[in-house]
């Protein structure tokens, strides 16, 4: 196979085969490996080929690993020794060395393969595999035969994009900033669209856990209240979480509006695999950020949590406004700031950088100005009652206002 053939074929698989791998071909996949280069050749670096169902799912249920630790026939840990080349990261880089040369590999021999840092509790993780306390974990690599119908291949940047000559010469950088208002609304976009596909578009992708209890809740709370006469318009549904469960359950009039041609293609992609045959109108936000629509258009537009993504709220509520029909319903949710998050984005921090903000309800309410608000639902007060509607409201994790465009605006 020619290399660069093999570099650009290999795909992240996240489903596998029951097949198991051989010895022989573990030990090939190791010595793979070995042959990478790492700083001054110290080769400070181990790798706990782990088989064993009971060590995998003490792996899952005890230190929070990725449930394809356990589905994986062969999942191997790679850890690197801590004290050794610690300038510049240089253990992580000889480790990480290795672990591309396992997935070229492993992808040469037909075999399918995933580089998982979400491991889970590193402490406890050491734990069960017994490793020695001077080495760091760097990252397991989950491996098998692969079980997918089709690989999904997540698009990469423009050269253009990521390469200049002799100095940093870059237009496009991100700002290192959560606050939305420090973002422009096109690279909150860019940033958002690179993300979705470290996903697959999966009926099951982002609906696990609490997050997809969320999302039922809002869904079964809304779908009562749209009708098949009624024309609706869902903006920025991103993976289609919310909109394609919603058309799971009933036949509407349905519109989207998304920021960009690669989320959409992840939404279609979902779309198809969770078997959904409704028509579905598409439209797309111009670059001055207009809903290409005449005024007056549509009966009920959905708004959920997409303000806490993107920046420029006042001119995606105006133009939401102008296309619904006077007496139209807007029912919009987003992230309370004053909720149990906030709280735990105070003690944890914040996480990954991203254009992303809890939202208060004043602020949105003084957003919704020109609307006339006649309900107010707030879900997940705490991490305890996951999706119960509370009576304590305006704590919950998310906030669901519903609203109707007033008519003498
Ligand atoms: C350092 C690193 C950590 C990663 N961790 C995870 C992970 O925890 N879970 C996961 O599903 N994918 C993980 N991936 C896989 C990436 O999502 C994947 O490589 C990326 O979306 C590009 O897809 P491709 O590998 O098919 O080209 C990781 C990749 C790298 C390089």
């Amino acid at each position: 196979m020619d290399v660069l053939d093999a570099i650009k074929n290999r795909r992240s698989i996240r489903n596998f085969s029951d097949r198991e791998i051989e010895k022989d071909c573990i030990e090939q996949i190791i010595e793979s490996a070995q042959w990478a280069p790492s700083a001054c050749n110290k080769q400070a670096w181990k790798f706990i080929a782990i088989t064993d169902n009971k060590i995998k799912e003490s792996l899952v249920q005890n230190a929070g690993s990725l449930n394809l630790v356990k589905s994986a026939p062969l999942t191997v840990a790679v850890v690197y020794h801590k004290k050794i080349n610690e300038y510049h990261d240089a253990n992580i880089q000889s480790a990480s060395a290795a672990i591309q040369n396992m997935l070229l590999y492993a992808h040469s021999i037909g075999l399918g393969s995933l580089w998982v840092c979400s491991y889970g509790d590193e402490k406890k993780i050491s734990e069960i595999l017994k490793i020695h306390k001077d080495y760091r974990m760097i990252a397991f690599v989950c491996i098998g035969y692969p079980n997918v119908k089709r690989k999904i291949t997540p698009k990469r940047k423009k050269i253009d994009h990521i390469v200049s000559y002799n100095q940093f010469n870059f237009g496009d950088v991100y700002p290192s900033s959560y606050n939305l208002n420090n973002w422009s609304f096109k690279q909150a976009v860019t940033y958002w669209s690179d993300t979705i596909y470290a996903s697959s578009p999966t009926p099951d992708v982002y609906m696990k856990g609490i997050v997809g209890k969320e999302v039922l809740q809002q869904v079964d709370t809304v779908v009562p209240i749209l009708s098949e006469n009624d024309k609706v318009l869902e903006v920025f549904p991103y993976a289609g979480s919310f909109g394609l469960n919603i058309l799971k359950k009933k036949k509407l009039d349905y519109s989207i509006l998304e920021t960009d041609d690669k989320i959409l293609k992840f939404f279609n992609e979902r779309k198809e695999a969770l078997n959904i045959k409704q028509d579905i109108k598409i439209k797309l936000v111009t670059d001055d950020l207009k809903i290409p629509m005449e005024d007056s258009f549509y009966d009920k537009v959905l708004l959920f949590e997409r303000l806490n993504f993107f920046p420029e709220h006042e001119k995606i509520i105006n133009e939401i406004f102008r296309v619904m029909k006077p007496n139209g319903t807007l029912i919009l949710s987003f992230k309370n700031k004053f909720s149990f998050t906030y709280i735990s984005h105070l003690l944890s921090g914040k996480g990954e950088l991203s254009p992303y903000e809890l939202l208060s309800i004043r602020y949105i309410k003084k957003l919704l100005k020109r609307f006339k608000i006649t309900k107010m639902d707030g879900y997940s007060l705490t991490p305890i009652t996951i999706a119960k509607k509370t009576f304590f409201k305006t704590f919950g994790r998310v906030i669901m206002i519903y609203c109707v465009k007033k008519q003498n605006e």
